[in-house]
Formats: C-alpha cells, sequence, structure tokens
C-alpha cells in the first residue's frame, strides 16, 4: 500500500488562496507521479479567520496542525485590519509557537533565467547560493508588549533570548552550514544589544562542536549591506527572528522577487513543520490571477523534502520551477507577463517530463 500524508492546507488571506491552490495542484501531480497519497484538511487562518470564527486561528486549527504531517500556508493579513487590536498575523505567530518550529529556512538562490529581473547587477547576483535561518519562536515577536493604545505615550517590546534557544537554532544552521560549503555566518547587534551579546557567546561555544565549519560573525547592518554588495560572501546565516525577518525580504531581490521565495520551519524531529512562502498576502494585486505561485509551489518541495521524507518528487518540483522560469513563464513581478495559472501549469508540464525520465532511470536501475 502506497504511504499517505496528512496536510493541512491553510490558505489564508489575499493571493494566499491563488498560490496554494497552485501548490496543491502540483503536490497531487507529485503524489501520482511518485506513488504516494495526500489527504488534505483546509481551514481559516488570519483575517478569514477572524472574520468567520472570531479569531485569527482557532484551537481546533492549531490542533489540526499539531495532528498534521505538515502545515502549507499561504499567507494572512488584510489591510481592514491594520491598526486593529486583533490582527490576522497575530494567528500566524501562534501557529508557529503552537508547532514550536524554532528554525527557519530561507533558501535564496540566483537563477540565470531571472538575472535580468534583478534590480542588481547580473555580476552581483549570478551564482548566489545561500541559505538563511531564521530563529522563529522568540526575541522581540514573542516579547512582552506594552501598547500605547490609542492615546498612550509609551510602548514597549521587550527581546528576551535564552542559551537553549540560540542553541537549538545554531545546531541547525552549522548541520546547515555543514552539508554545504562549510561557512556560517551569525548575524547579530553584539556592539549594542544584550541579547546579541549572549547569542554570540552561544554560537562560538557551539562552534567547538564543529571544528569543519568557518563561523565569522558579522553585524546585522554590515551585513545588511554585504547582502546587496556582495552576497556570494555567504552560504548559511543564522540569525535572531526580527534580523532574519528583515534579512530575507532584502535578500528576496536577489532572486528578483519575493514571489520566488520559499520558506521551511522546522521544530523537533518527527514534529510537523509549516511551510509558507516569504511573500506575504498582496493585497495588491488579490483575486487578479497574477501572481506569482512559485515560491508556494517551491514551499510545497521543502514540504516533501523535509517533513514526508520524499526527496525525488522535491527534486522534479524544484527542477520543473527552473525549467518553467527558463522557458521564460514568468509572472508580472519578474518582468514577465504569465498569470498564476499559466506559471502552474508550466511547472505541471516540466514536472511530468521530468519526473518521467527520473522514473524511467529508475525503472532501467531496477530492471538491471
Ligand atoms: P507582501 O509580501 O504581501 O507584498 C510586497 C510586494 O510584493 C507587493 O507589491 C506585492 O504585490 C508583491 N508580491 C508579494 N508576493 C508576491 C507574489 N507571490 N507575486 C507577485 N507579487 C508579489 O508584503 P506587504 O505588502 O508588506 O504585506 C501585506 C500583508 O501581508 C500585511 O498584512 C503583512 O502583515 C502580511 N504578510 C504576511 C506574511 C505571511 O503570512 N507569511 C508575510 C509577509 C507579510
Ligand atoms: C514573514 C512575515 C511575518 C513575520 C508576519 C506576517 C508576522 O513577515 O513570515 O516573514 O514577520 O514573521
Ligand atoms: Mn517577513
Amino acid at each position: 500500500m502506497s504511504q499517505s500524508y496528512k496536510i493541512l492546507l491553510l490558505p489564508g488571506d489575499g493571493i494566499g488562496p491563488e498560490v496554494v491552490g497552485a501548490a496543491r495542484e502540483v503536490l497531487d501531480a507529485a503524489a501520482g507521479r511518485f506513488g504516494f497519497e495526500v489527504e488534505y484538511e483546509e481551514r481559516l487562518a488570519g483575517a478569514g479567520a477572524i472574520r468567520s470564527e472570531g479569531a485569527p486561528i482557532s484551537d481546533e486549527t492549531l490542533e489540526a496542525a499539531r495532528g498534521s504531517d505538515a502545515v502549507l500556508l499561504g499567507a494572512v493579513g488584510h489591510p481592514d485590519y491594520d491598526g486593529g487590536s486583533v490582527r490576522p498575523e497575530a494567528g500566524l505567530l501562534k501557529l508557529r509557537s503552537a508547532l514550536e518550529v524554532f528554525a527557519n529556512l530561507r533558501p535564496v538562490a540566483s537563477n540565470p533565467a531571472l538575472t535580468p529581473y534583478s534590480p542588481l547587477k547580473p555580476e552581483v547576483v549570478e551564482g548566489v547560493d545561500l541559505l538563511i535561518v531564521r530563529e522563529l519562536t522568540g526575541g522581540m515577536y514573542f516579547g512582552e508588549k506594552e501598547e500605547a493604545g490609542e492615546s498612550g505615550d509609551l510602548a514597549s517590546d521587550s527581546v528576551v533570548y535564552t542559551t537553549e534557544e540560540i542553541r537549538r537554532v545554531a545546531r541547525v544552521a552549522f548541520e546547515a552550514a555543514r552539508g554545504r560549503n562549510g561557512k556560517l555566518t551569525s548575524v547579530d547587534k553584539a556592539n549594542v544589544v544584550a541579547t546579541s551579546r549572549l547569542w554570540r557567546r552561544v554560537v562560538n561555544e557551539l562552534a567547538a562542536e564543529y571544528p569543519d565549519v568557518e563561523l565569522e560573525h558579522v553585524l546585522v547592518d554590515a551585513a545588511a549591506m554585504y547582502l546587496v554588495q556582495n552576497p556570494k560572501r555567504f552560504d548559511v546565516i543564522v540569525t535572531e527572528n526580527l534580523f532574519g525577518d528583515i534579512l530575507s525580504d532584502e535578500a528576496a531581490m536577489l532572486p528578483g522577487s519575493m514571489g520566488m521565495l520559499p520558506s521551511a520551519s522546522l521544530g523537533a524531529p518527527g514534529k510537523p513543520g509549516l511551510y509558507e512562502p516569504v511573500h506575504g498576502s498582496a493585497p495588491d494585486i488579490a483575486g487578479q490571477g497574477v501572481a506569482n505561485p512559485y515560491a508556494a509551489i517551491l514551499s510545497a518541495a521543502l514540504l516533501l523534502r523535509h517533513s514526508l521524507g520524499e526527496a525525488t518528487a522535491a527534486d522534479a518540483i524544484e527542477q520543473a520551477v527552473h525549467v518553467s522560469t527558463e522557458n521564460g513563464i514568468l509572472t508580472r513581478d519578474l518582468g514577465g507577463e504569465s498569470g498564476t495559472e499559466e506559471a502552474t501549469r508550466a511547472v505541471l508540464e516540466h514536472m511530468s517530463n521530468t519526473s518521467n525520465t527520473q522514473q524511467g532511470q529508475k525503472e532501467q536501475e531496477e530492471a538491471r
């Protein structure tokens, strides 16, 4: 009997449903090709959940997430709730926290077909291949807050990190560096911020276990500069929650658009991972059929690789996105004219080609 997996889909708001719909089609095609089954459950998160369920994520949805093999989320956020006391984004934070997905992997690779569309010079962008490991369940996002409300004169956010929170995410980053090009850049603001000084100490202590990994520390302001000046100097970057949020949007401009960047959020081994494109709900283009689905589709590939152990299917999807972009199937954000639908079709088509080849090779090997 073929393996069956339970995936919770949280399309969310804005372009979320459009890009998750695309990713689901690709997952279904991968399941058919590579001989596994996917059972979906779909639930509300974000503004839609506030409207229908009274909260940006319900306890039942959190329970469904915990009981799944993996969660695929589109994006949350809606202008109607800007400045309100209940925000759609709070649902996402609660989900990350409930799943304890402390390590957020955001791979950033340039793609020759897209180089002309990056706002940066081709020679800066060509050959970029880096991984941002963002701490996801601590720091300023989750520290105690004092709201100023409508008329208060003071607000505060506290940043707290424990050695264990730093060590566990740093370990993920050291391991990733070991499996890639052996270089780790830890980004902090240790010249000013106390939690950054602890961060640096813990990372240095852990480095003793990874003599094969070259470690450097870079201050976050300088890291922001290096990302556009010489991004090829980076292999793996590890950093705290807020710095990682900012640097990953900046890094999205290396391949040329937010619409190309997937992410995987992982916790303890064997626990469900959370997969989402790095981009938001893009209310400016929602409902127009023009959203770039590649980031969500690539997030589905990460889901297959990291949570389901279906690496061959993941490779086939990534390859199919690559070929689609090389063939000029580019959405508006990349300077092209294709819509969501056309880009999704291209991936499905190329996936059946690549997977046919791979399947064929496998069959030949088995026949030998
Ligand atoms: P955004 O990422 O939604 O959009 C920024 C710009 O990039 C917009 O011009 C948008 O049209 C474009 N863009 C983003 N994704 C695209 C795609 N797939 N295809 C084509 N163009 C794309 O960021 P924002 O405008 O700052 O935020 C909008 C809302 O999304 C806010 O409510 C924010 O909180 C939320 N948000 C959610 C997530 C998430 O759910 N993970 C991430 C970021 C922002
Ligand atoms: C992201 C988003 C979220 C974050 C928001 C929507 C809470 O910007 O996933 O990068 O800041 O983490
Ligand atoms: Mn962000």
